[in-house]
């Protein structure tokens, strides 16, 4: 089968280097994809927001399965798009997107299933989202509805701030995103995700990890895309993991279903551990980056036979296997990330970490400039991922690892798996 993979970071090499051994596939195509991903799947440029794009490449390329990295082409209805065309893709419809692309979308159906979320109100109006927190207790989170680059959350810790964030998501900072703004209870716990195989009926576990959001060590500074996360996290038992897929997927699923909006994909549950169990904080429709990384690191099944099988909506006879290891992954980022950084500076010994048994490098912002060099094209630029029989074992590997990559204006985070 020809496949093409949409994105271009650490998340989608690793999905085409774990795509790429599978004999079912004679052609894998990545766009963009990135000088790493070169390694696994040819790579064509392609601007992947718009629709329309996408798919002259695939009718072109005679495609037979599309694989969404991120969640922009998801929340467009590239799969519905890409269905009409009669081409199979892999991930959930414009309509069960919303589980991502809509906050206020994701608590009714948390209402409607049941499921253990942040008690919470809705407003398009700034005064009644004014008055109503007067009477409650902070902190208060206040939430963008719609998609905001991962920061459309405000964590208030006073009335002034949480006045101040309302004010500015109805002046407009995230657009139509803010129009609509939630305003939550806020929990207390450990933070854990997990991930769901989905056939929109069925869903098999894809084993749960924990990332690291803020920029500096010690979980300091702002929050980004994510600087590291291991798989599994200590924090969560078998028996937990039980309850999340029976007491928090799967009556998702079967709400979903009942809608007319069944969800096939990734479903990526964002948790709080809190005294009272876990509780859902978002879903996302996609894997989690770079919770992709170190997911993917440790299957043990053929990932595009289990992609295929939630396609054809059989999961339900599919055994997925992951090996036992702890795998952690550090991600490398540019000086600045995640407010302003330059491109372009020169990085070596990416072979060099390579070559060490348990060590896999994956590429997100990187490029190749005229004189051939490898050198920084974004904020989050390398992952560097470490599979070994303990967690501590993953972290001091992945560590001296890191030793040999050469690169004067890259920064990491040190305590990536030090809860
Ligand atoms: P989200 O984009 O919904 O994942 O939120 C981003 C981050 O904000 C989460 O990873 C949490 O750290 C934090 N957060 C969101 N909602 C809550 C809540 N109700 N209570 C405490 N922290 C929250
Ligand atoms: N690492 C968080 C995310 O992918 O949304």
């Amino acid at each position: 089968m020809k496949v093409l993979v949409l994105g271009s970071g650490a998340r989608e090499h690793a999905m085409c280097w774990s795509l790429a051994n599978s004999p079912l596939i004679t052609k894998l195509i990545c766009a963009p994809g990135n000088p790493g991903i070169k390694e696994e799947a040819e790579c064509i440029d392609l601007n992947i927001n718009n629709n329309e794009d996408i798919i002259s490449l695939a009718l072109k390329e005679e495609i037979d399965l599309v694989i969404p990295g991120p969640e922009i082409p998801l929340v467009n209805g590239i799969i519905n798009d890409l269905n009409k065309v009669n081409i199979k893709a892999f991930g959930p419809s414009k309509e069960a997107s919303k589980l991502e692309g809509s906050k206020k979308f994701t608590k009714e159906i948390c209402k409607a299933a049941n499921i253990p979320t942040a008690n919470y109100e809705s407003f398009t109006n700034q005064d009644h989202a004014i008055n109503y927190i007067k009477n409650i207790n902070t902190p208060i989170v206040i939430k963008a509805d719609g998609l905001a680059a991962g920061k459309g959350v405000i964590i208030a810790k006073n009335k002034d701030e949480a006045i101040l964030a309302i004010e500015n998501l109805f002046k407009g900072i995230f657009g139509e995103a803010g129009k609509t703004v939630l305003i939550e209870e806020y929990l207390e716990g450990i933070e854990a995700s997990y991930f769901a195989l989905c056939d929109g009926k069925n869903a098999i576990p894809l084993t749960n990890a924990q990332d690291h959001k803020r920029v500096g060590d010690g979980d300091t500074g702002p929050n980004t895309g994510g600087m590291g996360a291991f798989s599994p996290t200590p924090n969560l038992s078998e028996k937990d993991n039980e309850h999340i897929l029976n007491n928090i997927i799967k009556p998702t699923l079967a709400v979903m279903h009942e809608r007319g909006t069944p969800f096939q994909g990734i479903l990526y549950a964002g948790l709080m551990l809190t005294n009272e169990g876990p509780k859902l904080i978002e879903y996302n429709v996609r894997f989690g980056d770079p919770e992709c990384q170190v997911i993917l690191s440790r299957i043990k099944s053929n990932l595009f036979e289990a992609i295929l099988a939630a396609v054809d909506h059989t999961l339900n006879n599919f055994h997925i296997r992951f090996y036992d290891e702890v795998s952690l992954t550090v991600v490398m980022a540019t000086e600045g990330y995640p407010g302003k950084y330059k491109n372009g500076s020169i990085i070596k010994g990416i072979s060099e970490a390579n070559n060490i048994k348990g060590i896999k490098v994956f590429h997100a912002g990187t490029k190749i400039d005229s004189d051939q060099n490898l050198v920084s094209n974004g904020g989050r630029v390398l992952s560097v991922t470490a599979n070994a029989e303990s967690m501590n074992k993953a972290r001091i590997l992945a560590y001296s690892a890191i030793k040999n990559i050469k690169w004067d204006e890259g920064f990491y985070r040190k305590d990536i798996g030090e809860n």
